[in-house]
This record gives structure tokens, C-alpha cells and sequence, in this order.
């Protein structure tokens, strides 16, 4: 465990191993001079972007991320590995990024508990956790005082996962965590932008499994532009997949009816009545993405829900691996790796999505969609029920607009839509396909128990077909 501590060193003992084969044909050198080039052009081109690599079209040929010799199968099934490749984050390459040292340095942060924390003995199974610069003060305020004020009521801990602010913030922050109390400071990492996208989240898993003083079944990851209806997502998500673990007690039999007990769990249960224990393990819950550069599929980071159990496995297998690449790549290379496969059970376009502010109504201030929306796009407005949650809310202004759209029971009804004319120059929404679209037909085998598996890793829930419907839809 010691070792997993100084990750950089053994990130790069791990990356030596990939990078650097013995005895390569010519052939590999002349692919070799290839790649750098195009990866030197798809950096620049990346640098210049402002949506880093969401862009299939910038994703393109990553002809270096592909073995000559052809799949392997074994026993029927195709043994996956990740591509033999040196990875981009945010345009940087990690092989360079890795050499780079912390800028000041990683003092331990001093506890700073809440200083008056109110009563509450209420069971949280789920831990919602929005995974945040140590700077960006100004968000978590309005994060705090939207959705997390709102579905307060939700069986849900919230928190920030901050690293280390350095000497001048620490002061700042620990005043922040004495009124608000709900920050999590991995003080082992920098707070740059390679740590934040590359370990931060598999470091918060490993926080949580030595340090947390709870155990929660089930573990959402957030990015701070992507506001939670977390009354939708507990109530359709979350309590479905949880069950009471009686103990062996008689008046507390366990009989079968306690498993329909499951689909309305009250809210208000206190720590001791039966825990609240997830039916499921090795689950994910999220929804599809594919980076053509890196040739891999893994759930979109803008928010994904994990049983607790890969809240253990996954600080393990980058223990074992030392994997350093774009976070979300991280955990499908790492699960590769370890041969480890994972449930996912999809959130749907309608569930989650970007926000496309084009996709608003004509003349109207708010963030519900405009008549005719396409809710099966990734991108669109507000529109229906559905909505779990929203991405791509940098704007403060936009941020606002959809929360005002939700109140503590969730959606609010969406009101009619007036049917302004659209202006002469409207800008209009484009209702992009959804990102699992983008997945190679070769990433999809079936199963031994028939269930369909994605690159390997991502086996979709029994009935699932590939275009994410029900079979028999
Ligand atoms: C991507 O990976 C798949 C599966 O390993 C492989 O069949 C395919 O050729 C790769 N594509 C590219 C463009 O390298
Ligand atoms: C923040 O406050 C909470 C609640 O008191 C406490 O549990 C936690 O340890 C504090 N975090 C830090 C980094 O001091
Ligand atoms: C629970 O109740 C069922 C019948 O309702 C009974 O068959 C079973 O033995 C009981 N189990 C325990 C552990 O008491
Ligand atoms: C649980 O609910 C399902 C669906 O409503 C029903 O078919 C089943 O009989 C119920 N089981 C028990 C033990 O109540
Ligand atoms: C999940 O795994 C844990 C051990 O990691 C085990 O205790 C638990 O019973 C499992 N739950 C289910 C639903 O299989
Ligand atoms: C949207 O427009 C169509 C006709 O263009 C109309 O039939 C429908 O009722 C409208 N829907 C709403 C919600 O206004």
C-alpha cells in the first residue's frame, strides 16, 4: 500500500512497460514517426479547442492504438487490452506531463471539522461527490445553495473533492469545511489540471476506503458543471438497487415482501433500522462514451454511480497496473487489465444529456426546450420528466436557468410552450447522436450468459441491446 502513494514513479515504471517494446520490425518505427506526428497535430488541435476530446471528428485516426496481429479469442470470447499507446490528457502528453513536479508543496491539511454540525442520524447509503479545484470557490457556493440545498432530503451525503489548496488557500478552505463541513481534501495530490484528470478520482476512491468514516453502497462522481436531480435519481437509480439487510432477527424477518419494501424506501430511516444494502455489485451507472483517439469506451465522466465494491477494486488494480491516462480511459484500461467486467446500467438521452442552450425557446428566459426537441439527441434543453442530469452548465447564467426549472420533489411541470416565432437568425440546436453511437461494431461481442459486453469491460444489463432500448422494445 506504502508504494501506491508515490503513484507518479510508479506510473511511470508502468508506462515504461508499455511504451517501450523490445524488438520492433521497421515497419513499427515508420508507424512509430507516424503517430508522433499526427499526435503532435491532434494536440495542437485539441489545445485550441475548448471542448477537449468530445469531438468525434477530432478523434479520429488512431491507427498507433490498433495491434497488427489481429484479436486474440479465446474460449469463443476476445481478450481485450488496452491499445499500446502514450496517452493524451487535455492535450498534453502523459509521457511529458508525468515528469512534471507538484509547484509548491503538499503540506498536510489540518482537520477542520464542521464547527456546528446539526443532529442527523439518518442512513446514507448514497455518497454524491462533485469532484472540484481547491479554487473554484465559487461554484461550490452555487452548487450548495441549488441542488444541494434542494434535495437536502435526499438519503444522500454531499461533498466536494478537493486537492491539496497549498499554503496560501489552506486557511480559506478550512474556514469554508468549518461552516460547510462537507469537503473531502486529498492532500497527496496537486491541484492541477493533468492530476485532476488523470488519478484524482481513483485517489478519492482509495480516500474513501481508508479514511471515510462511512461505508455507502452506492458512490456517484460529478463534474461542477452538471446539476443532479438527486430526488429523480435516488427514487428511479439508486432505491431500486437497495434492499434492508435484516439481521437475524425474527421480527425482522427478511421474507420476500421486504424486497418490494425496496422501491419505496422512506427517506427518513434512522441509522438503526436495517441497513439499507445495495442489491448489486460490480454496477456502474452512467452512460456510454467512445474516444476515437484512444480507441476505448468507457461511461461519460460527467457524473457515473459505483457500487462500493468498485470503490475498493479500483484503487487495487492501480495499484497493480500504475495506469496514467485521461481518468475516464483509466478505469476501462485498469478494468482490462484485471480482466474485470462491469454491470452498466444506462441513463438514457432524456435522463442525461448536455445542455444545448440553442435548443431553448424562442424569446423565453428559461431552460425548457423549444417545441420539436429531440430528446433522443446527447445535447438538447429541458423537456419532460425524464431529466436526471444536466451537463455542460459553465455558464453561471445557464447553471441558473436549469435550476430553476427543479425544486425539492424534483422536475418541476414543465410549463406550455408559448410558440414564440423563432427569430431570423436563430441559431439552431443541431441534436448531435448520442455518444454510445460512436461505438465500432467490433467493440460488441455477446456474452456467455448473453448479455451484450462492450470492449470487453461494460456488459449492459440482461435485455439490453446495443442501441441502449429493451430488446422486444
Ligand atoms: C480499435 O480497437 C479495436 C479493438 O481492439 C480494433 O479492432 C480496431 O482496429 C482499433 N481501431 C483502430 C482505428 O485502431
Ligand atoms: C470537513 O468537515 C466534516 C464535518 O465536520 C469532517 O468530517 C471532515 O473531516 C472535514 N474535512 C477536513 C478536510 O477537515
Ligand atoms: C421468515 O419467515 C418465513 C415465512 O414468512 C419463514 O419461512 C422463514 O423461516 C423465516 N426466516 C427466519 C430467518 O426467521
Ligand atoms: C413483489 O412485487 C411484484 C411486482 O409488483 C409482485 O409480482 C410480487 O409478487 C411481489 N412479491 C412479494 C413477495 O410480495
Ligand atoms: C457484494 O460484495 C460484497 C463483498 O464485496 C458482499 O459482501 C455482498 O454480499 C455482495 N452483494 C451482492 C448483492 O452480491
Ligand atoms: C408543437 O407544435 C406542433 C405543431 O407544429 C403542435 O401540434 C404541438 O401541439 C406543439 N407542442 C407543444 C408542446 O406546444
Amino acid at each position: 500500500m506504502a508504494a501506491s502513494r508515490s503513484w507518479p514513479i510508479g506510473a511511470l515504471r508502468g508506462l515504461s512497460l508499455s511504451v517501450k517494446r523490445p524488438q520492433r520490425p521497421a515497419r513499427f518505427w515508420a508507424l512509430c514517426l507516424g503517430v508522433l506526428t499526427s499526435t503532435l497535430v491532434i494536440a495542437l488541435l485539441l489545445m485550441g479547442s475548448p471542448h477537449l476530446p468530445n469531438l468525434p471528428s477530432l478523434s479520429a485516426p488512431p491507427t498507433h492504438a490498433h495491434r497488427p496481429d489481429g484479436p486474440v479469442v479465446v474460449d469463443g470470447m476476445r481478450v481485450w487490452e488496452p491499445p499500446v499507446m502514450d496517452p493524451l490528457v487535455h492535450g498534453q502528453r502523459v509521457s511529458d506531463a508525468i515528469k512534471k513536479k507538484p509547484t509548491y508543496p503538499l503540506l498536510p491539511f489540518p482537520p477542520s471539522p464542521m464547527a456546528n454540525p446539526p443532529p442527523d442520524d439518518r442512513q446514507r447509503p448514497w455518497l454524491g461527490a462533485v469532484i472540484c479545484s481547491a479554487w473554484d470557490v465559487k461554484r461550490r457556493m452555487l452548487i450548495r445553495y441549488t441542488w444541494m440545498k434542494m434535495f437536502a432530503g435526499v438519503p444522500m451525503d454531499q461533498r466536494f473533492v478537493i486537492s491539496n489548496p497549498g499554503r496560501a488557500w489552506t486557511d480559506v478552505i478550512r474556514q469554508e469545511n468549518r461552516t460547510f463541513g462537507d469537503m473531502i481534501v486529498l492532500d497527496h495530490l496537486p491541484e492541477d489540471d493533468f492530476t485532476a484528470n488523470t488519478v484524482k478520482t481513483i485517489e478519492f476512491y482509495r480516500w474513501l476506503v481508508e479514511k471515510s468514516p462511512r461505508k455507502y453502497e452506492f458512490v456517484s462522481k460529478m463534474d461542477t458543471d452538471l446539476f443532479v436531480n438527486a430526488r429523480a435519481m435516488y427514487d428511479r437509480q439508486i432505491a431500486p438497487r437497495l434492499a434492508r439487510k435484516f439481521q437475524a432477527d425474527p421480527a425482522r424477518n427478511a421474507s420476500a415482501a421486504a424486497v418490494n419494501e425496496t422501491v419505496h424506501v422512506p427517506d427518513y430511516e434512522s441509522r438503526d433500522a436495517a441497513a439499507l444494502t445495495a442489491t448489486v455489485n460490480r454496477t456502474l451507472i452512467g452512460q456510454f462514451y467512445y474516444d476515437g483517439y484512444h480507441n476505448t469506451s468507457f461511461p461519460h465522466g460527467a457524473i457515473y454511480t459505483v457500487t462500493w465494491d468498485m470503490v475498493e477494486l479500483l484503487p487495487r488494480l492501480q495499484d497493480e497496473f500504475h495506469v496514467i491516462a485521461g481518468e475516464d480511459v483509466t478505469m476501462a484500461w485498469l478494468l482490462m487489465k484485471g480482466k474485470q467486467k462491469v454491470t452498466m446500467a444506462i441513463l438514457s438521452e432524456s435522463e442525461k444529456f448536455e445542455f444545448d442552450n440553442r435548443d431553448r425557446r424562442p424569446g423565453d428566459d428559461s431552460a425548457w426546450a423549444r417545441n420539436g426537441t429531440d430528446t433522443t439527441s446527447r445535447s438538447h434543453a429541458l423537456f419532460g420528466t425524464d431529466v436526471l442530469a444536466v451537463h455542460q452548465l459553465k455558464r453561471d447564467d445557464d447553471w441558473l436557468r436549469v435550476a430553476e426549472c427543479f425544486d425539492e420533489n424534483g422536475i418541476k411541470a414543465m410549463p406550455p410552450d408559448p410558440m414564440n416565432p423563432l427569430p431570423e437568425n436563430d441559431d439552431k440546436p443541431r441534436y448531435p447522436r448520442p455518444f454510445f453511437t460512436f461505438i465500432p461494431d467490433d467493440f460488441w461481442e455477446v456474452d456467455r450468459d448473453g448479455a451484450m459486453l462492450c470492449n470487453g469491460v461494460w456488459k449492459l444489463e440482461p435485455g439490453m441491446g446495443r442501441d441502449m432500448k429493451k430488446t422486444g422494445d
